[in-house]
């Protein structure tokens, strides 16, 4: 499932996030590159130990925790500190697929790839090119949302970021281990989730509410790692 999830920031927060990231330090991305990756990847990023990236990197993930659409769709167990990224002057990164673990810098643990997020920091009108293309089983689908907004997608696609030709991409990234791990399952319980909620809306006296909430907190039992 490829769900764009829209205001995770509003245009003040954006602008506030821009302001301290022209503070911080910008490094070559392929530091941080698998040795596959590393041929294709040309980007900038702010190391991921940065203060500035740290302290970011919370502020997003405190506003992630607060989204009813984000943990509906996501059901987030672990999440990689965000980490911030940014590509000019034709800068891209090639078809690649994202490691299936990733280390937490700074500590012992480790996370589970079962979803990446991108979360647009840069108005759409401000560059051209940088789309993020996915290549799913109904083919590709090219991403370029507008600032604020989150792309979640399935680690396990192969996917990379278009050169861009004008201006600036500016991106947060991470990834998440699901308490769901298996793409299909997350997709059912997020369909059931929004049906259960567009009912309780439209019909909240109806009795059959109780037994889908019933009928989906028992298929999260079954599915779930907490
Ligand atoms: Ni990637």
């Amino acid at each position: 499932m490829l769900i764009q999830i829209p205001k995770v920031l509003t245009a003040e927060q954006v602008a506030q996030i821009r302001t301290e990231l022209d503070k911080a330090e910008w490094v070559d991305g392929r530091n941080t590159a698998g040795y596959i990756s590393q041929r294709v990847k040309d980007n900038q990023q702010v190391p991921d130990t940065h203060p500035i990236a740290r302290e970011l990197g919370q502020k997003i993930l405190t506003l992630l925790e607060k989204h009813p659409m984000f943990t509906s769709a996501a059901l987030p167990l672990k999440v990689v500190p965000p980490l911030f990224n940014r590509y000019s002057g034709q800068q891209n990164y090639g078809r690649h697929v994202d490691g299936a673990i990733r280390p937490v810098a700074g500590t012992p643990f480790r996370v589970r790839t079962d979803l990446s997020a991108t979360l647009f920091l840069a108005a759409p009108e401000d560059y051209d090119g940088g789309e993020l293309v996915i290549e799913d089983t109904f083919g590709q689908r090219r991403v370029k949302l507008p600032a604020g907004d989150l792309v979640l997608y399935p680690s396990t696609s192969v996917h990379k970021v278009e050169p861009v030709t004008r201006g600036t991409r500016y991106a947060s990234f991470f990834w998440i281990q699901s308490m769901v791990r298996e793409d299909s399952h997350r997709t059912m319980l997020f369909e059931l989730d929004n049906s259960i909620q567009q009912l309780g809306r439209d019909m909240p006296q109806h009795p059959a509410v109780v037994q889908l909430a019933g009928l989906y907190h028992n298929l999260l039992r079954l599915w779930a790692d907490a």
